[in-house]
């Protein structure tokens, strides 16, 4: 009994580890998500990623994502049924947003045109906050948006690159010619709790509790306060912003496609930025 079963144990649980380090190439934990978004879901939301018209076809796919989502556990596995997929919904609306290609009077709407690009076409800037010792700036870089959640800044790179194990400073476009660590780079942004702010996960899962302070300026649970997380200085407490907006947009045809409610709170304009 008790002995003879234990080199059994041994060797399913050898076994178990061999499977999941082949498999994910990384250590990272098997797929759950893609029980909630098949191929034939994730190709019904972005239409149209792979056009000739869209700088980022044929950058994003569907095995890339769930991929990198492995190395996530949490993402799209928390909570009921519903709130998994709000989470996943809600994720790849602010992705789309951020990658768009859209216009108003575009083919199957403006809502359909999400991870059309890869990086940022006319910065304004490097994105280098000099005055950030943690994560200096290397000479001649430019920290612009890369990658599905247009990571962006000195500050960001720094720590996705540490988080993920790639030189985010000095190799920053990795983010924009590997399609699984641009991924990645998007689900940590999305995962991680960067003080003052929640996480982005938190949120959309139920684990954000407003403090007092909080409530006084209106940034309750919903995906408005994603919104506010991800672009809040530049998009919140603005009444009817295009670009809030647009995320919204994005969030309703999303929710629709996974057949859950937007829940509360959609917008910011009523929040003050963090
Ligand atoms: C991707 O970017 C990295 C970091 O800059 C670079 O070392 C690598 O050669 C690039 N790969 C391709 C295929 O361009
Ligand atoms: C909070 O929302 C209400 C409307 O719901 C608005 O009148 C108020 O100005 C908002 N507060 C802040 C700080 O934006």
């Amino acid at each position: 009994m008790g002995s003879s079963s234990r080199p059994f144990l041994h060797k399913k649980i050898f076994i178990f580890w061999s499977v999941l380090i082949l498999s994910s190439g990384s250590w990272c934990v098997a797929a759950r998500i893609s029980s909630l978004i098949s191929k034939d879901l994730f190709d019904a939301i972005f239409i149209h990623k792979d056009d000739n018209a869209c700088p980022a076809k044929d950058f994003y796919p569907y095995n890339s994502f769930i991929k990198a989502s492995r190395c996530f556990p949490r993402f799209g596995n928390t909570g009921s049924l519903t709130t998994r997929r709000r989470e996943i919904a809600a994720f790849l609306a602010q992705i789309s947003h951020e990658t768009t290609g859209g216009w108003p009077t575009a083919p199957d709407g403006p809502y359909a045109w999400g991870l059309c690009f890869k990086e940022e076409v006319s910065p304004q800037s490097d994105y280098c906050d000099s005055t950030n010792n943690e994560w200096p700036c290397y000479p001649g870089k430019s920290y612009k948006g890369r990658g599905p959640i247009q990571l962006s800044w000195n500050y960001n790179y720094g720590p996705a690159g540490k988080a993920l194990g790639f030189d985010g400073l000095r190799n920053l476009e990795m983010v924009s010619n590997n399609s699984l660590i641009a991924f990645r780079t998007a689900l940590w942004y999305w995962m991680t709790e960067q003080q003052p702010k929640p996480s982005c996960h938190n949120v959309m899962v139920g684990g954000y509790v407003p403090t007092a302070a909080d409530l006084a300026v209106n940034r309750t649970a919903g995906f408005g306060l994603v919104t506010n997380i991800i672009n809040g200085g530049l998009e919140c407490g603005i009444p009817n912003d295009g670009r809030v907006n647009d995320r919204i947009g994005y969030f309703q045809r999303y929710a629709k496609l996974f057949n859950v409610d937007t829940g509360p709170n959609l917008d910011c304009q009523y929040q003050k930025p963090f």
